[in-house]
């Protein structure tokens, strides 16, 4: 049984009144417009909103006010120009308007009866590694994609978020559709509490490849999603995450301020949230910076904020692009020698610099693991890989199917 408030116009609601009631929900009230929803949603207090899915009735305003709240919504779509729109906005949940009810009552369980839902054992307690690096393109994206690859490559079940809110860049990368909402949508959906391995499956974009597919949770496409992700938010998607899979890799934003910090606006968008909760969240974190006077420094002083909210035993540094051209002599040594004096650090991991084998990745829009497996690079990141998670990173004594583990 839920409480669902209907804002379908009148032609809709009478087709579907009859079978709403006939399967034990309540209508709390028949609205034309989102504004009459937006002004008596904490009175009727729906668990689900059933909403055409154009324009005129499902906005950012509503979906708002309904996560806030931990509100399910379902749309109704008339035509493509409707499923087009509740896509853009974010929303994943919509059927035809043309549909009978038994298309429309499971995702009406799926958010109303959250807490006694059968959620399934989470039989996993997979390892979460954040990867986090300062301002100034250090290469996250480049490393949270390889990674992922790697462990997928030992035959592991892998999920790879972009949780960069700063221009996340997973799915290009990997040649994916950017606009597929998945994280946002997942984050939304544990803000009302009913994100569960089935929404994870439906939610996750696939990168397959021969040698080891994985899943991807992209898309922070814009600005109206920050607010989606609440550190509790990312943490229960987290959480959900490794309750699934062996790995889960998650591409960071560069800054750590807390939001509250740069705005008294408890209402304003939280930016950093989801860098700052997938750090807490992680097993260990990746700090990478790059191999020059600039990198390093930058490197230095995040590594300090780091260790705000992590411990330094759960950090691996990483210093990326290691060459003589900006470091003189003996690159490495310089780089390890700076980090030493500036931070104490002297367990850092270098990785080569190697324009070919990442220009080549990004040209096929592939893990540079699977484009050019032996390349000075992808041997850097298996070896990272490895020191990140031994067990992990370990070949399996049988290979498994495509994506049949996950
Ligand atoms: N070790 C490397 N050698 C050469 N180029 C690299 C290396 N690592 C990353 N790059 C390149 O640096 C650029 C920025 O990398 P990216 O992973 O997108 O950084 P970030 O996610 O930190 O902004 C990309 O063009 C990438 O191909
Ligand atoms: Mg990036």
């Amino acid at each position: 049984m839920a409480r669902i408030a209907l804002v379908l116009g009148h032609e809709l609601e009478d087709r579907l009144l009859a079978d709403i009631v006939e399967h034990g929900h309540v209508v709390v009230a028949r609205l034309v417009s989102a504004r009459e929803l937006l002004g008596s949603i904490d009175a009727l207090a729906p668990e689900v909103v059933l909403v055409g899915a154009g324009r005129a009735t499902l906005g950012r305003d509503l979906l708002a006010a309904c996560d806030e709240r931990g509100v399910r919504v379902v749309a109704l779509a008339a035509n493509d120009l409707d499923r087009h729109h509740a896509r853009h906005v974010g929303l994943l949940e919509v059927v035809d308007a043309t549909a009978g009810w038994d298309e429309v009552e499971p995702l009406v369980q799926g958010g109303a009866a959250v807490a006694e839902a059968p959620r399934g054992p989470a039989t996993r307690r997979g390892t979460v590694l954040a990867v986090w690096g300062p301002t100034g393109a250090p290469g996250r994206t480049t490393l949270a994609v390889n990674l992922a690859a790697a462990y997928a490559h030992a035959g592991r079940s892998v999920a790879l978020v972009d949780a960069d809110a700063y221009g996340g860049a997973v799915a290009p990368q990997l040649g994916l559709l950017d606009a597929a909402p998945g994280f946002a949508a997942a984050c939304r959906l544990a803000g009302s509490d009913a994100l569960d391995q089935g929404e994870l499956d439906r939610l996750a974009q696939h990168h397959t490849a021969p040698g080891g597919s994985f899943r991807v949770l992209s898309g922070l496409a814009g600005t109206r999603r920050w607010p989606e992700l609440a550190a509790d938010r990312v943490a229960a998607v987290l959480e959900a995450l490794r309750g699934w899979v062996d790995v889960v890799v998650v591409d960071t934003g560069f800054c750590l301020e807390r939001d509250e910090e740069l705005s008294t606006d408890v209402f304003a968008p939280r930016r950093n949230a989801a860098t700052v909760a997938a750090v807490e969240v992680a097993d260990r974190t990746v700090a990478v910076g790059q191999a020059d006077a600039v990198g390093l420094a930058r490197l230095v002083r995040g590594y300090a904020d780091l260790l705000e909210f992590t411990e330094a035993s759960r950090v691996r540094p990483v210093v990326n692009r290691v060459r003589a051209s900006v470091l003189g002599l003996d690159p490495g040594g310089q780089a390890r020698h700076a980090l030493q004096r500036l931070a104490g650090i002297s367990d850092a991991t270098l990785l080569p610099d190697d324009r070919r084998g990442a220009d080549a990745a990004l040209l096929a829009a592939r893990p540079l693991l699977e484009v050019a497996p032996r390349s000075p690079l992808a041997t850097g990141v298996r070896g990272l890989a490895e020191r990140l998670s031994p067990s992990a990173a370990a070949p399996p004594r049988r290979r498994r199917g495509l994506l049949a583990r996950a």
